[in-house]
This record gives C-alpha cells, structure tokens and sequence, in this order.
C-alpha cells in the first residue's frame, strides 16, 4: 500500500504545524510551504520532519529562516556531519565560516560567479545528472539539506531534480527483480567517472580506472522504510562480476528505466530560506542548470548527514579517504 500524505498528516496532526503540505508527485516528495525554524525545532516538530523524509524521500520546506548556525545545529538532529576538512587540508579553500558546509553554488572566493568554463565549473558539471551524494566515499551520505542563500531571478534557471528509485524498484517486473536480487550485484561508484562523463575533454587523461571507488549493493533495503531500492547513481563506472558490455548495459537498463518522468519532480527554489532535505539512500537528484549560470549568483550550502544505516559503508574499508580531492 502506498502511503499518502493524508494519512500522514493524520497521523501527526501536521495541519496544525504546516497546512500548506502536498505532495510533489503521489508518494515521492512533500512541500510544507512556509515554516519558520529560526527559533528552534521542536522534537514533535523534527519527529514529524523525518517521518516524512522516511516516507517521501524529499522534504521541500519554505522560508525557514535558517542561518549557518542554525542550519548546521538542525542537520546534526539527522545524525553526524561530514564536513569538508579532508578538502581544505588537501588545499581547496572554503568560502564558508563552517566545515560542516558544503558550497554548491557558483559563488567563487571573492564573491564573483563561477566562470562556466573555468576548472571549478568543468568539475561539477557532474552534478547535472542524476546522482546521489558521496557514494564515492568509504561512507555514504544518508541526509542532505541544501539551504537557498542566494538565488538567480525566476525564470533564469536554477531548480533542482529528484527520482523516486524506491517505486522505480517496485515497477520492475517479477523476473527482472527475482534475477537482480539472485545476482545481488556490487556496483563500483568514482565521481571521476561522473564529472568525465560531464566534462570529457577537461578530464580526458584521467581513467577513474586508476582511482579508488566506493562498493555498494546495487539492489538494497532502504532500511528506515523497509522498502527495497534501486542504489543508482551516474557515478557508478560498473558493476562488478560483469564485462564492460554487460555492466554497461544493465546499468543503462536500469538508469532509463529509474529516470522516467513518472518518477521524477522538479523543487523550484523561490526563497532565500528554502530548504531541501533528501535521502540520498532512496532518492536520486540532479542541479538543472540555465542560462543565470554565468550572469547570476546562486548561493547554495549543503549539510551533508553521514549515513547511519548498516549499509552505510557498503563493502567498503572503514577510512577517512576522499574522493574528489584538488
Ligand atoms: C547537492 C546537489 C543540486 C543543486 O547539493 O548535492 O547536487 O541544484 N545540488 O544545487
Ligand atoms: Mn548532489
């Protein structure tokens, strides 16, 4: 049985919180509309927050007031931060005050836009199709929340994409489900491999091949839902056990199938304020992009919650390596 919104809001009384929730698409995504959490999160208020991510996988709240402090003191509730110190030590500078924020904007150092055809820009045009965050690393990322601080005028692009992979597994057909779960498949994950894919020619002597990848099972409980998941992602460069060609076709088969527009909704950011809370073990995303990248500052800063789940580290050693390093 799906879960609909009406039988969450009945069961925790969230009218009376926020009136304004709907759901983006049946079942996958919910926007509260405005709230303002500048003055603290109730542990109602946060229970009723992450029963919905539970549930819905995206979390779309208006106008919340948040600062960095703020921000940073809510995403901690979700479980430990990862922070972007091994960035910093490895030489890559950060404009923000806080390590527990990761910049995803197009602001550069000195307040100016990202030029969209320096390095920094080439590097995250990955983030353009469909992934989820950190699945490179030894530990996953369980929770993101991502902040609006600045936004480009409306119209001019900026938005950002979600797909549902807990109801794209569900889709499959019996015999595709039985054959994968039989198998029960380790893909390989390299954000190399993502950003080649996105920039060619900027990263063309480098082979993801000759980098360290993160292994996790390709078909897993979601387990805070116990609902099964399709763990896709464009960073993964294969899939264990299979020759380029099988991998490679299995994967596409799988990545169409889990990027139908049925499965997808679009968050239009509107305010300074706007936050997106995701789970990125059942959920895909992807930054749209428009023409306000090389006219319009867009000043976007992500907590990032280290995933809690036992699939956390997938097959992976436990270390402090990073991928992506400058
Ligand atoms: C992220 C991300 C998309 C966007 O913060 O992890 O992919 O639209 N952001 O900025
Ligand atoms: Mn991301």
């Amino acid at each position: 049985m799906s879960v609909t919104a009406t039988s969450v809001v009945e069961a925790t009384n969230l009218p009376s919180l926020c009136p304004q929730v709907r759901e983006l698409i049946p079942g996958f995504g919910v926007d509260l509309g405005a709230w303002d959490l500048s003055n603290g999160v109730t542990d109602k208020q946060f229970s009723t927050i992450q029963e919905l991510a539970i549930k819905f996988g995206v979390v779309v709240i208006r106008k919340t007031g948040l600062t960095d402090e703020t921000h940073i003191e809510f995403a901690r509730r979700f479980g430990e931060l990862d922070d972007v110190r091994p960035y910093v030590k490895a030489g890559r500078k950060n404009r923000l005050k806080y390590d527990e924020l990761f910049d995803v904007g197009n602001v550069e150092l000195d307040g100016s836009i990202v030029n969209p055809l320096s390095p920094r820009a080439q590097a995250n045009r990955g983030n353009s199709y469909f992934h989820v965050d950190s699945s490179f690393n030894p530990r996953r990322a369980g929770y993101s929340l991502l902040l609006a601080h600045e936004l480009p005028p409306p119209g001019t692009g900026g938005s950002t994409e979600f797909c549902d992979t807990r109801t794209a597994w569900d889709d499959l057909n019996k015999t595709t489900k039985q054959e994968l779960l039989g198998a029960d498949y380790v893909a390989c994950h390299s954000i190399l491999h993502s950003k080649k894919l996105a920039a060619p020619e900027h990263f063309a002597d480098i082979d993801p091949a000759d980098y360290p990848m993160g292994r996790h099972k390709l078909i897993q409980k979601h387990e805070r839902s116990g609902r099964m998941n399709m763990y896709l992602a464009t960073h993964i460069h294969h899939i264990e056990e299979l020759s380029s060609e099988e991998s490679k076709s299995l994967y596409d088969q799988l990545f169409r199938h889990a990027t139908q527009p049925k499965y997808r909704t679009i968050v239009e950011w509107q305010n300074v304020g706007d936050l997106v809370i995701w789970d990125n073990t059942c959920t895909m995303h992807r930054a749209m992009g428009g023409e306000f990248a090389a006219k319009y500052r867009r000043d976007m800063r992500r907590a990032t919650v280290h995933d809690d789940s036992s699939q956390a580290w997938g097959l992976n050693e436990h270390s402090d390596l990073r991928q992506g390093l400058p």
